[in-house]
């Protein structure tokens, strides 16, 4: 992989894991298959590719084994598994995942809603899986869902999301993330945590995962980056959202975000139009529309032609 300049942003794909977990119709493995090797090919660093959950949790990623053996894995781009267990993380490893991303909430109550377990549970569950993996050449993220407001217990305070990042660190991940599940958070909230968490980890090690819910998706990005967040997560057409989540709807999406770092003069290394085109394939391939807006509305520089009657 080329290195990206220190002023680029670093769009982590999440179609085939948030996004098409919550699609109500069945998404043939065999299209789960050609989505991510699109993604690979557009030049994505990392792909999170499927969850290894309960199929009774989340029917739609039943396939994950499958789908981790027949992809196109592209040299240079990490191919992530959500986990939420030990189980989890031991099919993971079996199916040759770069990368575990384990998740918990900052909110006990969507933890128990999400995960079916407390906190501590889920703790217990992630030490667990830091001990069978030491050695093992797989890199492990942690997540921390719903920290910037739970659908169920509402704002969750700063201090209380650091602690739990600080327990991940303490575990040995390499990598955190900061997911706003039901998009509650705003630019200046991001700005301040992003800041506060960047004492504890370097921006190569953090991910700020956003959802759209609000309308405040891109705009918490660039408060992010602002103050110095580099990687983030979005999906394709804007698709996504977590099942157990009240009201959840789509992430950020991936080519509008590539999109405004283009007109920004923001490098981030990925090809627009194979995104654009890919994200309108999905959409035929899903049946409906999806809620992204450049790939309806075209790039700045795709000009029209002018009306007839302006002659000048
Ligand atoms: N993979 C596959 N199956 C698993 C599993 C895993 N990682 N972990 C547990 N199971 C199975 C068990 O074997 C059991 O199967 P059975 O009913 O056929 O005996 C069943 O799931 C329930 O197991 P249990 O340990 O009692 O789990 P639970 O019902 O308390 O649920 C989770 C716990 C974590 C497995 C479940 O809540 C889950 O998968 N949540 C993920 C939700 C998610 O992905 N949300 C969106 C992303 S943030
Ligand atoms: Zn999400």
């Amino acid at each position: 992989m080329m290195p990206l300049a220190a002023d680029a942003l670093l769009v982590q794909e999440v179609a085939p894991r948030d996004g098409f977990q919550i699609e109500p119709a069945w998404v043939p493995t065999e299209e789960k298959i050609r989505v991510i090797d699109a993604c690979s090919r557009a030049g994505f660093s990392r792909i999170e590719v499927s969850s290894f959950v309960s199929p009774k949790a989340i029917p739609m990623l039943r396939d994950a084994e499958e789908v981790f053996a027949r992809i196109a894995r592209r040299p240079g781009t990490v191919y992530v598994a959500l986990v939420p267990n030990l189980r989890g993380a031991e099919r993971a490893l079996a199916a040759r995942a770069d990368e575990l991303n384990m998740v918990m909430s900052a909110s006990e109550t969507h933890n128990l809603a999400n995960m079916r377990m407390t906190r501590e549970a889920s703790l217990a569950g992630f030490a667990a899986i830091m001990e069978a993996v030491a050695g093992a050449p797989v890199l492990v993220n942690a997540s921390v869902a719903t920290a910037f407001g739970c659908p169920f217990e509402g704002e969750q305070q700063a201090d209380h999301v650091l602690e739990i990042a600080s327990r991940y660190l303490a575990l040995g991940v390499s990598g955190i993330t900061l997911a706003d599940t039901t998009g509650m958070a705003n630019p200046r909230q991001v700005a301040a945590l992003v800041r506060r968490t960047l004492e504890l980890v370097p921006a190569e090690r953090l991910t700020l995962h956003f959802h759209n819910t609000r309308g405040m998706g891109l705009a918490n990005v660039l408060a992010a980056y602002d103050a110095g967040a580099r990687r983030f997560d979005a999906a394709l057409g804007g698709l996504g959202g977590c099942p157990f989540a009240p009201g959840a709807t789509g992430n950020i999406c991936s080519e509008d975000l590539v999109n405004m770092c283009a007109e920004m003069g923001i490098p981030t290394g990925l090809d627009l139009r194979a995104l654009i085109a890919e994200s309108r394939r999905l959409a035929a391939v899903l049946g409906h529309d999806l809620p992204g807006q450049v790939a309806k509305a075209g790039l700045n520089r795709d000009l029209h032609p002018k009306p007839d009657f302006v002659t000048q």
